[in-house]
C-alpha cells in the first residue's frame, strides 16, 4: 500500500492524500486510511460535475476516510464541507491532507465531525454538526462493503434530507442488485448514473447512484385547468425554485400563452442537464413525458394535479 495517492485533474493541482494504513498492520488499522475504488470513482464523479455544480454548497461526506471526497469538493468551491466518520483516527488524517490540499482555505470551508449511523435518538436529542444544519449534497464512497451496516446508513441518509451521490463495489456476486433493491425497499428513489470511468475494474464494479428520500426535493403543484383553454398559472412551492431566468437548478413550472391556449399543458424543469418538459393532457389528465424525463411520479386528484421530479436532475 503507497504512503500516498495523487489525483490529477486538468488545469489544477493535483490532489496528493496520504495513506496510512501499510500490509503489515491493515487488519488492525481503520478501513478508512486509504482511498478505495468506490472513493477514486467519486472523485473522478465529483470534478466531472465541475466547479458550477459545487459553488457555495453545503455539503456532508459519510465514511469519509482519507477525505479525499470533501477535499475535491471543497477545492472546487464547495463553501461549506463536513467530512465524517465513525473513527477519530482517519479524521485526523483527512484533517492533514485538506490542510496539505486547500491551504488556507481548509480553516474556512472544512470541517470535521465524529459520526456513527443510525436513527434519531427516541427523544430527538441530536446535537452532531450532521444533523443540526441543512446540506445540499451528501456524498459517500464504499460505505456499503458490511451489509450489516445497510440498515444504519439509510436511517442517516434519511436523517439529512438531502440529495446523495454514493459509489458502491460489487464485491460479492450480485451485491448491487440486491443493494439497490434495498434501498428501494426503504423508499429511497435510486438512479444509476453514468460512472466517470470508462474501463477496467472500476468501469464493471463500481457504480454512481443518486439518490433521493420521498417526498421528493421539488414538487409542482399545478392549478386544475377550469376549462380547456383557460389555464390559470402554474405554483411551484418548492424552496429551491430558482427566479425565473436563472442559472438552472431546482424545478421551475409554468406555461407560456402559447402553451396556455393549448389543451396539452407544458410545464418545463430547468435542470443542471438543461431544460426538461413534460405535458398534462388536460382532456385525458394524463401526463406525456420524455423518456429521460425527471418526471417518475404523476397523480391528478380533484383541484391539482401534481407531479414529483426526479432529485438526481435537480440539485
Ligand atoms: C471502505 S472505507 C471507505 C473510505 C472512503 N470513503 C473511500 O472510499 O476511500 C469505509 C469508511 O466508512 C466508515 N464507516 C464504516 N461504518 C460506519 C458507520 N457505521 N458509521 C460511520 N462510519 C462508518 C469507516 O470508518 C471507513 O472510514
Amino acid at each position: 500500500l503507497l504512503p500516498s495517492r495523487v489525483f490529477w485533474s486538468k488545469g489544477a493541482k493535483p490532489i496528493k492524500i496520504k495513506q496510512t494504513m501499510s500490509t503489515g498492520e491493515m487488519w488492525q488499522v481503520s478501513t478508512g486510511s486509504t482511498v478505495w475504488g468506490g472513493g477514486v470513482v467519486l472523485q473522478r464523479y465529483i470534478e466531472t460535475l465541475g466547479a458550477d455544480f459545487w459553488a457555495g454548497k453545503r455539503v456532508i461526506e459519510l465514511g469519509t476516510g482519507t477525505g479525499l471526497g470533501g477535499i475535491t469538493a471543497a477545492r472546487l468551491g464547495a463553501a461549506d464541507v463536513l467530512v465524517t466518520d465513525r473513527d477519530a483516527s482517519v479524521l485526523e488524517l483527512a484533517e492533514a491532507n485538506a490542510g496539505a490540499n486547500l491551504g488556507a482555505r481548509a480553516s474556512s470551508t472544512f470541517r470535521t465531525s465524529l459520526l456513527e449511523w443510525g436513527p434519531a435518538p427516541m427523544d430527538g436529542s441530536s446535537v452532531e454538526p450532521a444533523y443540526t444544519q441543512p446540506w445540499d449534497v451528501v456524498i459517500g464512497a464504499d460505505l456499503t462493503y458490511n451489509r450489516d451496516a445497510w440498515p444504519l446508513l439509510v436511517d442517516t441518509i434519511k436523517r439529512l434530507q438531502a440529495p446523495v451521490i454514493l459509489t458502491a463495489s460489487e464485491r460479492r456476486p450480485n451485491e448491487l442488485q440486491s443493494l439497490q433493491q434495498f434501498l428501494s425497499e426503504k423508499g429511497l428513489q435510486l438512479d444509476v448514473v453514468q460512472s466517470p470511468m470508462t474501463e477496467g475494474y472500476a468501469a464493471r464494479n463500481i457504480r454512481v447512484l443518486r439518490i433521493a428520500k420521498p417526498p421528493p426535493f421539488a414538487k409542482a403543484v399545478l392549478s386544475q385547468a377550469q376549462a380547456p383553454g383557460q389555464m390559470r398559472a402554474a405554483k411551484v412551492p418548492s424552496k429551491s425554485a430558482p427566479a425565473r431566468g436563472k442559472t438552472p437548478s431546482g424545478v421551475q413550472a409554468g406555461p407560456s400563452a402559447k402553451e396556455k391556449a393549448s389543451e396539452l399543458l407544458r410545464y418545463t424543469f430547468n435542470t443542471k442537464e438543461g431544460q426538461l418538459w413534460y405535458e398534462v393532457d388536460t382532456t385525458l389528465k394524463q401526463v406525456r413525458a420524455l423518456p429521460d424525463s425527471p418526471i417518475h411520479a404523476y397523480t391528478h386528484r380533484a383541484g391539482h394535479d401534481s407531479c414529483q421530479a426526479s432529485a438526481s436532475t435537480i440539485i
